[in-house]
This record gives C-alpha cells, structure tokens and sequence, in this order.
C-alpha cells in the first residue's frame, strides 16, 4: 500500500496556519517564554535525550495547527507503512527497511512475500564474525602478518555514513586504523595508499550497484597497487566488499565469503545500519557496532509510538516546515559542539538534500510550494568565529540546531564547561539580541568620530532547537542519527514527495561518462558552446 497522496497546501490545516502566521509572525520569542506552561509543552524527553523546542516563533496554536495538518497528510498512517515494509518508495518499487536492519525484533517483515528477518540476522552475525576474526588475527593477511589498517573504498551512502560515524565514535576505536577514499581524485587515493603497508592492510569496497564510477575506479587503482606488491593472489586475502550486486563483485575477484550483502529495500544514505557498517563494526568493534543499532532502535520506538505532540522527529519536522513554508527561510543550520561530530553535517547535507530536494510530488506533478530545506553547518565553537556573524545579525533568519553533550569523554578534559558555556549562550544571544539601547547604556561607543552602536544591535529573535544529550556513546549517536532519518521522511510525507528515490544525481553521470569518453578520443564535439569552450582548453594542456 502506497502512501496517501496529499497535497499539503489543500489542507485545512495548511490555510489555518497561512492566516496564523500573519499573527504570529511579528511576535518576540522572548515574550513567548513567559507563558508558565511553556518549557513544560515545548519541551520533550525520552531516555538521555532532551530537545528543546521553546526558543521558536511558535505558540500552542502552531503547533496545534502542525499537528492537524501530520493528520490531515496521513501521517501517523504513514510511520506505520514505512516499519512495516510497504512499498512507500513507489517511484523505485522498494520498501524502505533501514528500521529493519537495526531492530532487535524476532517478529516478521515481509518484502515480496519473504520475510527479511532471518536473512538480517544473518548478515550481522556474518559482520560479527569477521570483526572478531579481524580484530583477533584469526583473518590475516596474504603474508601471514595481522590486519592493522582498513580502507573503505565507497561514495555517498556508501562512505559518509562510515566516515562520520567511525569519526564520531573515536573513542571508542578498536586497534584498527580506518582509512577512507571516496573522490574519483587519483592524487587522494595516492596519499592514502602512500601511508599504508599492503600487507596488513584490508581494503573493503562498498557499492551497493557495483557500477558506481568513482568507486569503481578507484577499486582498480588500489587492486592495481596491491597485485603489484603482493601479487595477483592477494586480492583474495585484502579484499572484501559490500554490494547488492555479488555477480560483479565476484568478477572483480573478490571471494565469496568476504561478500557482505546489501538489499534494495535499504537507501544507500540510510544504509550505515546494515553492511555498509562494516568498517564501523570494524573500527569499533561488534559490541558497540551493536549498540550503536540499538541506540538507533530506541529513536524508532519513540517514533513508532510516542503520540505526535510528544514526538521528537515529529516535532522538530514540523517546526522546520513552518520555517521553510511560512518564514521562507530557505537554509537550517547544524551546529554540534563536539569535534567528534565535525562530519555530522556533511552526512546531513546527503541524508536530507538527496531525499527532500524534490520538485515534482507524489502524482508526478510540478510543485508549488518549497521542499527540502539548503542544510549546512559546523562544529560550535569553530562556527562561532566563522559563520555566526551572519546568523546573527545578517538579513536572513537561519533557525539552528544545537546539538550537545552534558558529560565529556575524556576525563582529562577540563574545558566542557567552557564548550558548553557556549552551546547555552549562542542560542540565548541569537533570541535575546540586544538593542539599541542597551548597547547605549553600555556606552561601548569609544569612537568619538563615528558612531558605532548601529552596528553592535542585535536584533534578536532568531529561533533555534536545543538537542541536549547525555553523553556521546554508540548509542545515543544511533538514536540522533534515527531522529535526523525519521524528521526527513515526517518532511518528506507532509510535503508530498518521494524521499527515498534520487533520479537527480543521474544526470550530471550521463554527462561526465560522455565527456570522459571525448576527452578519451580527444574529440571535443556536440555540447553547448561555454561547454565545449571550456572542454577544449582543458585538452591543451
Ligand atoms: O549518486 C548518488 C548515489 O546513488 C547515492 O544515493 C549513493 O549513496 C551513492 O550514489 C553510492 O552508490 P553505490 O553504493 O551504488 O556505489
């Protein structure tokens, strides 16, 4: 069963929240926390986490109205499709099952009449068993000695979700070295190769097609590196991969047993649960791999079962689209302070962008209203002295999320107060600013020639969620990347679109296998005139 297809601007809701927003729009976020029950209804708590949602432009009535406008979009029905294996991804003809992968659940889930359980359960107990004899040096290389460095070689899917989460969870690393090519940009596959001793080195190849150029390629180059120090032999030995496609896999010498499966009901950008961990169960070992998953579980459950109101990927999903379709606001920002999760944007950029930046809705139609919101962001503090400047007093209304830890890892770290000090103090200054005349009263103006207090106010009102969160662990760090995936289709169902698809990436493929092929022949011909321009003087280098 498909997904209700709703337009979002007929809805009851969407007009009762048009004439709402021009009475709300001009209201300070200030005034709105003094409403005594306001930290108690716009906050939310489940386990280690805490999300704030009170510094925002919203009363009771906005999210009153969000809400009827989840029901009227279907979209508690909706949940319940996705978990149970419909086919909601109609424009592949898949079901989305990233929930499956990760669930601890004996229950059934059908996909084509099959139930996909048992196979799950075996691919992980397959990941177990190959860290554990990685890590214990049952699995060694060509020359006998230990494996002591992985390489995932994958892109997209198949390499931001691993290089984040590995990055993430540093503290919690195995004695492995991970190692990470994804760009078709032979001089980085060269500076990685450069560090590496082939013999105990384990490359693993991640594509769920299999046919993906740069991995490809880049498979080549590094299968051509190795045969030339240990001999066509090796592959066998150094090699392992995770694909959809085991035909091409085995063609490119890969042995069966170091096949780790994929399946087409898990999204490449979803896909950090399944196979495509290895590197990460790899890196951290099995048991927190586990935990990880789990961690990603607890959000499911939540989302499964909290009522909408109470629902943080709800919450914050709707939220973002009374920025997006009310305020206009065309960017969100991402801003975790941790180090740890300096990638966490990027990973972002690709979980939200390739799934809600769609134009056409559900009946193949053009689109009328705005869709999937410009995602960027930082690690605070960095974004603090970068950035900020323009969030807080540039001319755009940016909302951010805060993502933070109460607890620090290390216990030599004696600077989280500090860190954290300013994770509490950027969204209190983005709503509070400070006007004109407190900059007077202050009497900062020193320069008797020109007066600067216009340009030390701030205006203030800049909305924001807080993510507040115990400590990073493998879990939590599963439960917030579920909350992201889950606020993506919450967006993806009200805005009536097909989240889990991305025919927008094909194009510019198309295009670059045809040129790579002219550049190949040296025969520049049949494009637009800057194109071929350009093409032209490239080749007279
Ligand atoms: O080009 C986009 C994309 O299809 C992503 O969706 C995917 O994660 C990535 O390419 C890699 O694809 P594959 O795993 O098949 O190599």
């Amino acid at each position: 069963m498909s997904l209700k297809n709703v337009s979002p601007t007929k809805t009851l809701a969407w007009k009762a929240l048009l004439s709402h927003f021009d009475s709300i729009k001009g209201s300070e976020i200030k005034n709105l926390l003094n409403n005594k029950n306001r930290i108690k209804d716009f906050t939310i708590s489940n386990g280690d986490f805490l999300i704030d949602f009170s510094k925002n432009i919203i009363n009771e009535e906005t999210i009153e109205l969000l809400l009827k406008l989840a029901e009227e979009c279907d979209l508690e029905n909706s949940i319940n499709k996705q978990f149970e294996g419909d086919k909601i991804n109609e424009s592949e003809n898949r079901a989305v099952l990233h929930t499956a992968v990760r669930s601890s659940k004996k229950n059934k889930i059908y996909v084509d009449g099959k139930n996909i359980i048992p196979e799950i359960k075996k691919t992980r107990e397959k990941i177990k068993e190959f860290t554990n004899d990685i890590l214990s040096g049952k699995i060694r290389g060509v020359t006998d000695k230990k494996i002591t460095d992985i390489v995932n070689i994958g892109i997209g899917g198949s390499d931001l979700g691993p290089n984040m989460v590995i990055d993430a969870l540093k503290f919690y690393r195995s004695k492995l070295n991970p190692h990470f090519i994804s760009n078709i940009d032979g001089d980085h596959v060269h500076e990685v190769l450069e560090k590496l001793d082939s013999e105990t080195t384990l490359f693993i190849v991640v594509s769920k097609t299999f046919t993906t150029q740069e991995t490809i390629s880049n498979a080549k180059v590094v299968r051509e590196w190795l045969t030339s120090k240990l001999g066509p032999n090796s592959v066998k030995d150094h090699f392992a991969a995770v694909s959809s496609n085991i035909a091409e896999v085995e063609k490119f010498g890969i042995r069966k047993n170091y096949i780790f499966p994929m399946n087409d009901w898990v999204g490449g950008r979803f896909s950090v649960w399944s196979s495509v961990g290895l590197s990460v169960s790899l890196s951290i070992g099995f048991k927190n791999f586990e935990e990880f998953l789990n961690g990603a579980e607890i959000m499911d459950k939540h989302f499964q079962s909290s009522p909408l109101k109470n629902n943080m990927p709800v919450i914050l999903g709707l939220i973002s689209i009374w920025y997006n379709n009310f305020f206009k606001c065309e960017t969100e920002a991402i801003i975790p302070y941790s180090e740890y999760l300096k990638k966490l944007p990027p990973y972002l950029q690709q979980a939200i962008m390739e799934s809600n930046g769609k134009s056409v809705d559900r009946n193949g139609k053009k689109i009328k209203y705005q869709t999937g919101n410009i995602i960027w962001g930082n690690t605070g503090t960095n974004a603090q002295h970068a950035f900020f400047q323009l969030i807080h007093q540039g001319t755009k209304i940016i909302p951010c999320d805060f993502i933070g830890f109460k607890k620090a890892l290390n216990k030599k770290n004696k600077q989280h107060d500090k860190l954290m000090s300013n994770f509490f103090a950027q969204s209190k200054a983005l709503m509070m600013g400070k006007k004109l005349k407190q900059v007077e009263e202050e009497g900062k103006n020193n320069n008797k020639d020109f007066d600067t207090n216009p340009f030390r106010v701030f205006e203030g009102n800049k909305p924001s969620n807080t993510i507040l969160i115990d400590k990073l662990t493998p879990s939590s760090l599963g439960s917030l990347i579920a909350l992201f995936e889950h606020k993506i289709f919450v967006q993806g169902v009200i805005w009536n679109i097909f989240s889990y698809d991305q025919w927008g990436v094909e194009l510019g493929k198309d295009l670059a296998n045809n040129i790579h092929d002219q550049l190949n022949q040296n025969k520049i011909e049949k494009h637009d005139k800057s194109t071929e321009f350009l093409l032209k003087k490239y080749l007279k280098k």
